[in-house]
């Protein structure tokens, strides 16, 4: 059951059955109008994980289109529709600028969220988590869409949880911003909530307060009031304010990945409001908190992200935290894991297919992606350890990667060469697609190679993809020759469950 995808969200949920899922807690871009890196290990590793800036351009458009076509069948997509044309008049039909962007951004999340709401169980409940860029916006959609039939007054928003993550700030013109917004709603009046779930730990000097026990086991505090009578207050109630003070994420939980959010901030949620082994969604799932707090949880997950960088962290994480091995614990859907898949990757046009395409390239060879495409430089680096038993030494050694998808050329292989100089890497991988030219194979040659515990290494090598690699991924140790103690992942062969469906969805 547990799954992750990797693809667009709004397609993977089109194609889940209604009422599936009792729990959705999702933290997606915020519409913060900043493109955000991971830094992943050094200053220099640094990858375009997912952009977080809005145009109102043709896709918008598109996307308002195919809202208004299904509100002439859908109740939900008519109060989206509605609600999405009172924003305009608000927003004075902007394209460009920040209600541009803001009518963009709400184009893109609304047919999510109503997508969202048809596949919540009646019992299910949905926490946004958002920030004061766009929070009041996307509260005026989701009261739209969960209030679409009229029935009843604010029935289904339960709260604006304030999350306080507090820490120093720089401002000195306004107040410094340290809180996000997270929108509880419950999918109808018989939504699922745990009081004692919901509840944060009281501070260990304030228990003592609660010395009394009711019939039930619960622990309360008998306070006697102004007028002389008495009132009993329960421990569970006074911890369930609607903010709650938690510090971001710190030390080892942090992996790296922009935006990460705590553990224990999900933990909350999902103990309020999901049993154990119900299904919990994140169709926004990052580097898998979510995923992550609900299997500590013992609750089923499924989580979704557009990014292939999102997997690598998140597959790890589940293996050191959880041991849990993909294809034998969960399934990954939406990975390549043979050429046709690559191919479809790349024939989208679109340039963050690339992105999607090369970063996966370079971490199977264990390296880190860089900085963005078309740089000049190269897509992937890594720093490889190495112990010469020889000196009783440890030797660093740079290693490059570059991404060529068309027909690569001398010209570039030159390139490359000239960038492994400048970078001072010991050795440097070229990635293609297409076959390699006898030119290309003597400028290999005449780079010579690199030494290490009396072995060498080409400085200059190729590996190109093809069928071969996804028989047999441990062939890429035969195709790319690095010093034993440097790690390479190649896809896993148990990983490869990308079926046709999955298939049809990345096509778009
Ligand atoms: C704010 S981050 C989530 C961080 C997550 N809460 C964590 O702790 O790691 C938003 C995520 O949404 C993903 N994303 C953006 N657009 C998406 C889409 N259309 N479909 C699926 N994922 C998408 C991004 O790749 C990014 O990982």
């Amino acid at each position: 059951m547990n799954k992750l995808y990797f693809g667009d969200n709004l397609e993977i949920l089109r194609e889940m059955p209604d009422e599936r899922v009792h729990l959705i807690c999702t933290d997606p871009p915020f519409n913060s109008g900043r493109d955000y890196n991971a830094f992943i290990g050094d200053s220099l590793a640094q990858k375009k994980a997912f952009t977080d800036t809005w145009t109102y351009d043709t896709a918008a458009q598109d996307t308002r289109a195919d809202i208004e076509h299904r509100a002439h069948t859908s109740n939900t997509y008519k109060a989206l529709d509605t609600c999405l044309k009172g924003y305009d008049l608000v927003l004075q039909n902007a394209v460009s600028g920040n209600k541009g962007a803001t009518r963009a951004y709400l184009a893109f999340m609304g047919p999510r969220l109503a997508e969202m709401h048809r596949i919540l169980k009646d019992t299910g409940s949905l926490y946004l988590h958002c920030d004061p860029t766009a929070s009041h916006y996307l509260k005026g959609i989701m009261d739209a869409i969960w209030d679409q039939d009229n029935r009843s007054k604010n029935a289904f928003f339960q709260n604006e949880i304030v999350w306080c993550y507090g820490g120093r700030g720089m401002s000195k013109t306004r107040f410094n911003r340290k809180h996000d917004t997270i929108l509880f709603y419950g999918k109808t009046k018989h939504m699922f909530f745990s009081p004692e779930g919901a509840s944060r730990p009281v501070a260990e000097e304030h228990v003592g307060r609660y010395n009394k026990t009711d019939e039930q086991g619960r622990k309360y505090a008998r306070i006697k009031n102004r007028d002389g009578t008495y009132s009993d207050i329960y421990l569970s109630d006074v911890v369930r304010e609607d903010w709650w003070e938690m510090p971001y994420v710190r030390g080892n939980e942090s992996l790296g990945y922009p935006t990460q959010k705590p553990r224990a901030l999900y933990e909350r949620m999902i103990k309020a409001s999901s049993n154990e082994g119900d299904i919990v969604l994140d169709p926004f799932c990052g580097c898998g908190t979510t995923i992550d707090a609900a299997h500590t949880l013992k609750r089923q997950w499924l989580g979704i992200d557009i990014t292939i960088l999102a997997l690598d962290p998140m597959r790890q994480r589940l293996a050191d935290r959880h041991g849990l091995e993909p294809s034998v614990d969960y399934h990954i859907e939406g990975y390549p894991t043979n050429m046709q898949e690559v191919d479809k990757l790349l024939k989208e046009g679109d340039k963050r297919k690339y992105h999607d395409f090369s970063n996966w390239a370079v971490t199977r060879l264990g390296l880190k992606p860089t900085k963005d495409v078309g740089d000049g430089g190269h897509d992937g680096v890594g720093h490889a350890t190495l112990w010469n038993p020889q000196v009783m030494k440890e030797t660093n050694a740079r290693i490059l990667a570059e991404v060529k998808t068309g027909k690569p050329s001398l010209t570039q292989v030159r390139a490359f060469c000239q960038v492994m100089h400048e970078n001072n890497a010991e050795i440097g991988i070229f990635i293609t697609l297409e076959s390699i030219s006898a030119g290309m194979r003597q400028q290999a040659e005449n780079m010579g190679s690199f030494t290490h515990n009396g072995r060498n290494y080409p400085r200059l090598q190729f590996w190109q993809i093809d069928e071969a690699y996804f028989e047999n991924p441990d062939i890429i140790n035969t195709l790319v020759r690095l010093p034993d103690t440097w790690r390479i992942r190649p896809t896993q062969k148990s990983e490869r469950h990308f079926d046709n469906k999955q298939m049809h969805l990345l096509r778009g």
